[in-house]
């Protein structure tokens, strides 16, 4: 049987993804209602890290624990992964011992062929192109705190990067309009945005895209793997950032949200991240109960 993964949020239909919010916000309330929900007893989850993180790692590993399961951190510094094998054969071996697998790598395109050799599914925890899973949390925080999004506008101000490029996804399967306001050069890829249709608006300018937006984001200037472009990206970045001034044409009650590690003082100032529209802390830890939901619901297809 073919396994069920999750690489992209266009792998699961709309509907798919609203109930995985509805069961995150269930397995959040049973965990702070203190009642144990094992549902993953005996499975194992391995988790392949090309990457730092401290979120993904930490909310996959806890959430395996709290549903009865099992996590396992494998770092290319310690497995065959980082000295050349194939992942293919990575990928063929792995799959026939646990029983599904996490991974945040670079290219997109490694996680596709890493699932095209794995009987179990795989979750895309981070490629350069995308980052779904921070988009579940994300929506689960919006749902929770303002309800469907479904008609809302989102601003996406900075770099059109992997957690752009899932908010253009999330625009279309949870049919809001996102107002995305980068600077020429580091624009989203083109086809993503085109195939978003009138789902997308591009900018220039911060400030009309954040306009009547009920939610405002941004991300880091540079991302894992950029470091070496960090100067030359402050100066790029420097007019995009979301400070009290944007944050004021934005709707009144608009939120704030990051995916985080946020640099105060680069992408957001210190006032918006930390004050009252900000939402950043209830986004993080909404990691823990989107995904697992999402454990269980790709485990669900493929029974002990
Ligand atoms: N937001 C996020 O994915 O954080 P980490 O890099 O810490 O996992
Ligand atoms: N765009 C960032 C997200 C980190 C969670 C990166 O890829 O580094």
């Amino acid at each position: 049987m073919t396994p069920r993964h999750f690489l992209t949020l266009l792998d699961c239909t709309p509907d798919e993804l609203r109930g995985l919010l509805a069961r995150a916000s269930e397995l959040k309330s049973l965990l702070r209602d203190g009642q144990a929900h094992e549902s993953l007893r005996h499975r194992v989850l391995a988790m392949i890290f090309e990457k730092s993180s401290t979120r993904t790692r930490v909310s996959f590993e806890a959430g395996m624990a709290q549903l009865g399961g099992h996590a396992m951190f494998l770092s290319p510094k310690d497995t065959q992964f980082g000295r050349g094998e194939p992942l293919e054969d990575s990928a063929r071996v792995m799959s026939r011992m646990v029983d599904i697998i996490m991974i945040r790598t670079f290219e997109h395109d490694k996680i596709t062929r890493f699932a095209d050799y794995s009987q179990v599914p795989v979750i895309n925890a981070l490629t350069d192109t995308y980052h779904p899973c921070q988009l579940l949390a994300d929506m689960q925080t919006w749902f929770e705190l303002r309800g469907d999004i479904r008609g809302a506008t989102v601003a996406f101000i900075g770099d059109g990067n992997n957690m752009c490029h899932s908010y253009i996804n999330a625009a279309r399967q949870f049919d809001f309009h996102l107002n995305v306001a980068a600077p020429p050069g580091y624009r989203p890829d083109d086809a993503i945005v085109a195939a978003a249709g009138d789902r997308v608006s591009l900018y220039d300018d911060p400030a009309q895209a954040v306009r009547g937006a009920q939610l405002v984001v941004t991300d880091v200037w540079a991302s894992m793997g950029q470091e070496d472009e960090q100067r030359a990206r402050e100066r790029v970045f420097a007019p995009y950032q979301v400070n009290a001034a944007l944050m004021m044409l934005a709707d009144k009650d608009a939120l704030f949200m990051h995916c985080l590690p946020a640099h105060r003082g680069e992408e957001v100032t210190a006032d918006v991240i930390d004050g009252p529209q900000s939402v950043v802390w209830d986004e993080a830890e909404n990691r823990l109960h989107a995904q697992k939901a999402l454990l269980e619901f790709l485990l669900a297809a493929t029974p002990l």
